[in-house]
């Protein structure tokens, strides 16, 4: 497999179809539910993200990045599960959910009232998940390709992550992009449950949640995930 991936447009929402499967067992594919620590939202997810990525790429004839988009990560729950519990953090506002990968956490902040939201990732199938997932969920969210971590979130109010520090070349580049937001006055909350390369000493942690079995089923072990505040 030595082909690029095709780059996918806003518009490609119907590339995932063929891969939405009925709420019955035994079927390898996404599956739209609720979410386990925000029931409030529905997604697509997968049955099974390592079968779900080979079919993906058996129908594309390239190899692609892991389907970070088709799990709801714990991070991600925790930030989605804050706003959804306090809404007045983004209600009304402007608001940049950045790595968005299923679009959950901008599906919560929509569902919380926020005036317009923004949902960014780089990879393309995450940009048509978001806009499955919105769908789904009966909200507005603008989908934002491309990699914004040069920038300062532009015109965002609140700047969201959920579990965005992961990797340490992913960390070395969302820490200074979350600074420069807050920089310019934007509120940056980060949803995380304690990963490798979480800047501890550059956040403050604002909510902390006891969970059992959430996310991706590589994080079955976590036990407790965090809601953090970038420090200005
Ligand atoms: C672990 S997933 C988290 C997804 C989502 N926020 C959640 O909590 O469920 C990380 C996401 O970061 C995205 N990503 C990686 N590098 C990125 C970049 N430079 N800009 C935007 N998104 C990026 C990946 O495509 C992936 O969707």
């Amino acid at each position: 497999m030595n082909r690029t991936a095709p780059a996918l447009t806003t518009d490609d929402r119907p590339v995932l179809d063929p891969f939405v499967v009925p709420d019955v067992a035994g079927h390898d594919g996404l599956r739209l539910a609720e979410v386990p620590f925000v029931p409030e939202v529905r997604l697509h997810l997968a049955e099974d993200a390592i079968v779900l990525r080979a079919r993906l790429e058996a129908q594309v004839g390239a190899a692609l990045p892991p389907p970070f988009w088709a799990d709801a990560w714990a991070g991600g729950q925790a930030v989605a599960r804050y706003v959804l519990d306090h809404r007045d953090v983004v209600a009304g506002l402007r608001v940049l959910d950045v790595a968005s990968g299923s679009g959950l956490v901008a599906i919560a902040a929509a569902v919380a009232g926020a005036a317009a939201v923004t949902a960014n990732d780089i990879d393309p199938y995450a940009l048509a998940a978001i806009a499955l997932n919105a769908h789904a969920n009966d909200v507005a969210v603008e989908v934002s390709r491309g990699d914004l971590l040069g920038g300062d979130g532009d015109d965002a109010q609140v700047v969201l992550a959920g579990d965005v520090f992961y990797s340490r070349s992913m960390a070395e580049r969302m820490l200074p992009f979350l600074h420069r937001a807050a920089a310019r006055g934007a509120r940056v909350l980060v949803g995380d449950p304690g990963r490798a390369y979480l800047p501890h000493d550059s956040l403050e942690v604002v909510a902390s949640y006891q969970v059992s079995m959430i996310g991706a089923p590589e994080d079955a072990q976590i036990r407790q995930v965090y809601v953090l505040e970038l420090r200005r």
